[in-house]
């Protein structure tokens, strides 16, 4: 078995676990809670930066960030499945993971700043600046959807914007009804989706 560490939170963990689905790789990943806060957890051995996901696979290499397992994952399933080969659905692709994952990182920034800073001590500069980022990436997702909904932009797009519905309040929606309609279309199409669901 492949071991995937993991949080039921994290946005970059469900990409992941989307991903397997959609390959039907599911079975033979075993996900593995880890603790990034704690310095005891085994996850600081395996990734240095002691961030997840972090996949082991049998012969016990260590694959981190997300984006390295995903590819890992579409290879492991005989290539070109998620990650399209041709060179321009390739790199559209790939930037569009880049754009959701940007989304994921700012929106995680900005959840820390609020669990871990004190009120007096947060910076309003600094929050809108994550913020504003999260505001523009989505301003041009809902120009310029995905066009497919199997593709890892799609899947990071739907996990972004699932995150932001379970630690933002789903704010988003407000603006984005062009998003809205096309996240919808990808949770029809992607039981996965709705499977991978943190219910808090
Ligand atoms: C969260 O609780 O929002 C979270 C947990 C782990 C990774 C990213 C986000």
């Amino acid at each position: 078995m492949l071991v995937l560490r993991s949080n039921p939170a994290s946005p970059f963990v469900r990409k992941v676990r989307i991903v397997a689905a959609l390959l039907n790789l599911d079975d033979r990943i075993e996900t593995s809670n880890a603790d990034t806060s704690d310095p005891a957890d085994s996850l600081r051995t395996q990734n240095p930066l002691g961030k997840i996901p972090a996949l082991i696979l049998e012969d016990g290499e260590v694959l981190y960030d997300s984006a390295v397992i995903v590819e890992y994952l579409d290879a492991l399933a005989g290539g070109g499945k998620v990650i399209p080969t041709e060179p321009r659905q390739r790199f559209r692709s790939l930037t569009r993971q880049a754009l959701g994952d940007g989304i994921c990182e700012a929106a995680v920034l900005l959840r820390y700043e609020v669990l871990w800073r004190e009120p007096e001590r947060r910076s309003e500069k600094w929050t809108t600046h994550q913020s504003d980022k999260i505001a523009r990436a989505l301003i041009a997702s809902d120009k310029d959807p995905p066009e497919g909904l199997s593709d890892v932009g799609a899947v990071a797009l739907a996990c972004a914007l699932g995150y932001l519905d379970l630690r933002f309040e789903g704010a988003w929606r407000a603006q984005h009804p062009k998003l809205i309609a096309w996240l919808n279309a990808f949770a029809e199409a992607t039981p996965s989706f709705e499977a991978t669901r943190l219910r808090e």
